[in-house]
């Protein structure tokens, strides 16, 4: 298939309590088309407060993950049509990076393949990342003739530091999952083979931890990047405080399963939520 509509440009499953999302254009290694983001959109908006969603997992259909920006429907046929069509489809695909790197439920990305250029994006919308050995990693720009947009440059240089930043997005040269994992690109590299397993397993220790808690740790982590220590600290007391709002409960459970009823070790696992008031 080669034309797909825009609703089937996105696939998903939910099973037991994880999402899995998929980039769903294998024929065109999952680049992503204004179709496909605006799709995409319109998956998360669905899946961010399903009650049978806990932990959503972006992946890719076929042999990539993602390869990019679409370079004929995202960037030729845009600018052919001028700039305002330009910025409409620039919102439509930095508005769903954007918004998973807030989303509600924690983000895993699962990296099964090719992974280039504005799929770096979506790569650090989510909070966790793990990569196939074999997969691929690239900005790509250079070689087309661009510079890494649409926060390209931001991601690698946030992730891998000034040098390695600099060599990758100047050079042009891919790297595979391992050396993505060494470089703090993703969280770990394993075999393709086992690449699903070890994402469930991640997905659902997840699962067993207080939701709240987890919302708010996932924006503390982002936001405290950009703080001064003070500012920090006090964002952390009022995130907190904010996060005993809509979980009065459940810390208090923390410490009383721990202290008084001794059925678990924080530093071991987390407690039952099971038996918290919601
Ligand atoms: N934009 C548009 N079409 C694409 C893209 C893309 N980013 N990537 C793949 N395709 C299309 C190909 O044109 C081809 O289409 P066709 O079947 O109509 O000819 C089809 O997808 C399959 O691609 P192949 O190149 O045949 O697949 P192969 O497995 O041999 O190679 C690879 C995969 C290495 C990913 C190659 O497709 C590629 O280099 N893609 C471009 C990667 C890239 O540089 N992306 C842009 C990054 S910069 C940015 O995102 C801003």
């Amino acid at each position: 298939m080669t034309d797909r509509s825009e609703t089937e440009t996105v696939a998903f499953d939910v099973i037991d309590g994880i999402a899995w999302v998929r980039f769903n254009r294998p024929e065109k290694r999952n680049c992503m088309s204004p179709k496909l983001n605006r799709q995409m959109m319109r998956v998360l908006d669905e899946l961010e407060y399903r009650d049978d969603v806990g932990v959503l997992v972006l992946s890719g259909e076929g042999t990539a993950w993602s390869a990019g920006m679409d370079l004929k429907e995202y960037f030729r046929e845009n600018e052919a049509k001028g700039l305002g069509a330009t910025r409409g489809a620039q919102r439509e695909a930095y508005g769903w990076w954007r918004r998973l790197r807030w989303y509600h439920k924690p983000t895993i990305a699962m990296i099964n393949g090719w992974c280039f250029g504005g799929g770096y994006g979506p790569l650090f919308g989510c909070d966790l990342a793990f990569a196939a050995e074999e997969a691929t990693f690239g900005l790509s720009e250079i070689n087309w003739g661009i510079l890494p947009g649409g926060g390209a440059s931001k991601v690698i240089v946030e992730l891998t530091g000034f040098r390695r930043a600099m060599y990758h997005a100047m050079m042009g040269e891919n790297i595979d999952g391992k050396t993505a994992a060494e470089w703090g690109l993703v969280n770990e590299a394993v075999p393709l083979a086992t690449l699903r397993d070890r994402v469930e397993q991640v997905a659902k220790v997840l699962l067993e931890k207080n939701p709240v808690a987890l919302k708010a740790t996932k924006d503390a982590i982002r936001r405290v990047r950009e703080m001064t220590y003070d500012n920090a600290e006090d964002y952390l007391i009022r995130a907190q405080e904010a996060a005993n709002f809509f979980d009065n409960d459940g810390r208090k459970q923390g410490i009383k399963q721990f202290i008084d009823d001794k059925t678990y070790k924080p530093g071991l696992g987390a407690y039952d939520k099971s038996k918290q008031n919601v």
